[in-house]
């Protein structure tokens, strides 16, 4: 006869084994747009370490570099989907995104990238995409700034084309109402919880006063508290000095912690779109952004928490699988066919 006991065992043995068949399940077939985190744990076992010695030296060396690399993931999902469309270089004959208005003079880290992708060349050659080391390494990049960790989906391949237009329509712009950046996002399948957490990631690195200057002299109705703005207008004048650079989170640009909500809520956004998401909400009530930065400030595990879940759900922007697209060797360019 089976005793009660036997059952309550075999009960939680078979609970057991069917987590760890999920976890099997999810590692094997991974997101229905097929990607999943272990695609190259056989066709290059030491990819992901790979990519994070080469990230620890470049943030070591210089810490900005974790929120250029992480901001290069975001520009390159926002075009065509994650599919390193970002790292294309213009050539005589072909237009890549770097020159795009939300690009140009700005996004950085490409040098980085070349070095990551020439090592995992040398290790295990046309295997990992260029999409996919943007992924990883923004991931790492948040790690090492004291952010959340999260496993990255893979298997994402390179375009062999890029979007100048897209670039310019679909990376919203600093000077952003709430409803425009509700409706962007919205376009890549992202809410407004994502949207909040997302923005978070302003918790590290710079903006250029040209970024910012029309929230310092041209916004009046977006509340900005008085010695901040003050101090701000000393570095970044009305005109000229457009590449002066300030710090996104004002009190630790280096760490990645929730203290860039804690700013909104003292009116200290730097960008009207980050302010947007806090101080406009007035006339807008139907919205949810206050709330959540109200939340993030006050509870970091739940911002750490979200901000994983909104990479990866970004990370999953329409991605090249399959036979599509290429594993480029070189990230700056295409493959000669
Ligand atoms: C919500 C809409 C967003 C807008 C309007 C926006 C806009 C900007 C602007 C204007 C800059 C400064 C660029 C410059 O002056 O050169 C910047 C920097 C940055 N952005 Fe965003 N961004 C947004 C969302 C995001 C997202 C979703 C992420 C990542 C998850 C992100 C990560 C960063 C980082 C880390 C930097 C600093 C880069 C560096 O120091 O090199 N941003 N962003």
């Amino acid at each position: 006869m089976v005793s009660y006991s036997t059952v309550m065992i075999s009960t939680t043995v078979g609970r057991i084994f069917c987590v760890f068949m999920l976890i099997m399940a999810a590692n094997v077939v991974g997101h229905p747009n097929g990607l999943s985190p272990g695609v190259y744990q056989h066709s290059c076992p030491n990819a992901l370490s790979i990519v994070k010695s080469v990230v620890e030296k470049a943030v070591e060396k210089e810490a900005r570099m974790a929120a250029s690399l992480l901001r290069l993931h975001f520009h390159d999902c926002f075009v065509q989907g994650c599919d390193g469309s970002v790292l294309l270089d213009d050539t005589p004959t072909f237009r890549g995104e770097k020159t795009a208005v939300p690009n140009n003079n700005s996004i950085r880290g490409f040098d980085v990238v070349d070095q990551i992708k020439s090592e995992l060349e040398k290790e295990c050659p046309g295997v990992v995409s260029c999409a996919d080391i943007l992924a990883i390494a923004a991931r790492d990049s948040v790690v090492l700034s004291g952010g959340p960790e999260w496993s990255v989906m893979l298997g994402r391949r390179d375009s062999r084309s890029a979007s100048l237009s897209g670039a310019n329509q679909n990376i919203p712009a600093p000077n952003s109402t709430l409803q425009t950046l509700i409706t962007k996002f919205k376009l890549q399948g992202l809410n407004q919880v994502d949207l909040v957490a997302l923005s978070g990631g302003h918790t590290i690195g710079h903006s250029r006063c040209t970024s910012f200057r029309q929230r310092l002299y041209g916004k009046p109705n977006l509340i900005m508290e008085q010695s901040y703005s003050t101090g701000l207008k000393s570095q970044c004048p009305r005109s000229g000095g457009d590449n002066i650079l300030s710090n996104l989170d004002v009190g630790s640009p280096t760490k990645f912690d929730s203290h860039y909500f804690q700013n909104l809520q003292n009116f200290k956004g730097l960008l009207i779109s980050d302010e947007e998401l806090y101080a406009n909400q007035k006339d807008s009530p139907n919205y949810l952004t206050r709330a959540v930065v109200s939340a993030y400030a006050k509870n970091e595990k739940m911002f750490f928490e979200q901000f994983a879940e909104s990479m990866v759900k970004m990370g999953n922007i329409k991605p090249l699988v399959g036979n599509r697209g290429e594993i480029r060797k070189n990230c700056g360019r295409i493959n000669l066919k």
